[in-house]
């Protein structure tokens, strides 16, 4: 059997893993992306290559980026969230280990892997899926008829800045209004801090995780937070929720897909998530009752999917 070295750099950390045929995770390493210096991050991926293959043997490496990754794999044109702006990173990296690199944008080898061997196995199969990743940004990954969808540059289903509120809130991108901006594991800590600011007595336990100040609720207190019954926090999901039930239904009228998968971080918070996305999905349809709703279904590889679908493409190259 052979093994390929998967690699997801998100814009907070860098998951990777040593990933078999059957999309099995062999062996695990993290760390946190550094987001200041290109050097800095090409460093890390090289202390994470040489972890991770000190015990087994590769044959090639898949590469998520969270960003603008060109058509031809190779080139990173510019991210949001990274040091990363006209980079060869394949080239580079390659090099570096003496391997086949693929790289290709976190989100769709997200969805690659859902496809592959996630919610999109079965029932879905070889069929059309959109997946969005929740995490730091806003991901997006597009699989219509069994084929990833790359576009004309390789920066199809940028569905983080599609643009959903009109001279709304400012966007890394350069943008204003984007989706990302109210729909992310940013924009979740963004309404959990204005919902506890706004009315404290509704974010209790909230606060007292975060020892009483608003600006230092994360990501992690609100899910416990709202597992606890938060009203706050529990707010904070909704709106997150709510502005990704939108973004499905305009999304169904474009593409109708068989299925759509929630990823990334975010997710990991189950069903305070899925509700709300589900609920505001079947909402925003106006035609409701006429048109037909995909399921919406949690990531089958939960937030390994980036790692997973790298390694996949990698080995599918090689
Ligand atoms: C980036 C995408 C990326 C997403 C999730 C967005 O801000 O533009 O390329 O897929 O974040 O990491
Ligand atoms: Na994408
Ligand atoms: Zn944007």
């Amino acid at each position: 059997m052979t093994a390929a070295v998967g690699i997801d750099i998100g814009g907070t950390k860098i998951a990777a893993g040593v990933v078999d045929e059957s999309g099995a995770i062999l062996a695990r390493a993290r760390r946190e992306t550094p987001t200041d210096d290109a050097g800095k991050l090409r460093d890390q991926l090289n202390e994470i290559f040489a972890e991770l293959t000190d015990q087994h043997p590769v044959t090639a490496v898949g590469v998520g980026v969270a960003g603008w990754v060109g058509v031809d794999r190779a080139t990173v044109m510019f991210a949001a969230h990274l040091p990363l702006r006209d980079i060869a990173l394949r080239d580079q990296l390659a090099d570096d280990f003496g391997l086949p690199v693929v790289i290709e944008n976190d989100a769709n080898v997200a969805a690659w892997a859902e496809h592959r061997y996630g919610a999109g196995v079965g029932r879905f199969a070889a069929r059309s899926m959109v997946m969005l990743t929740v995490g730091t940004g806003l991901g997006g990954g597009i699989v219509l008829h069994g084929r990833l969808l790359r576009g004309a540059h390789g920066v199809a289903a940028e569905l983080g800045h599609v643009r959903v509120v009109p001279d709304g809130r400012p966007c890394p991108c350069g943008r204003r209004g984007c989706l990302e901006q109210y729909a992310s594991g940013r924009a979740l800590i963004v309404a959990a801090r204005d919902r506890a600011q706004e009315d404290p007595a509704s974010a209790r336990r909230l606060l007292e995780l975060a020892g009483g100040d608003p600006r230092l609720i994360t990501g992690l207190m609100i899910t416990v937070a709202a597992a606890d019954g938060d009203i706050a926090a529990c707010g904070a999901f909704a709106d997150v929720g709510h502005w990704l039930g939108v973004a499905l239904a305009d999304l169904t009228q474009v593409l109708d897909p068989n299925v759509f998968v929630i990823g990334g971080g975010v997710s990991d918070a189950g069903e305070l998530l899925m509700a709300p996305v589900r609920d505001s999905y079947q909402a925003a349809l106006g035609q409701r009752g006429n048109y037909p709703l995909a399921p919406v279904l949690p990531a089958g590889a939960g937030n390994d999917a980036g790692v997973i679908g790298a390694a996949d493409l990698a080995r599918q190259a090689g």
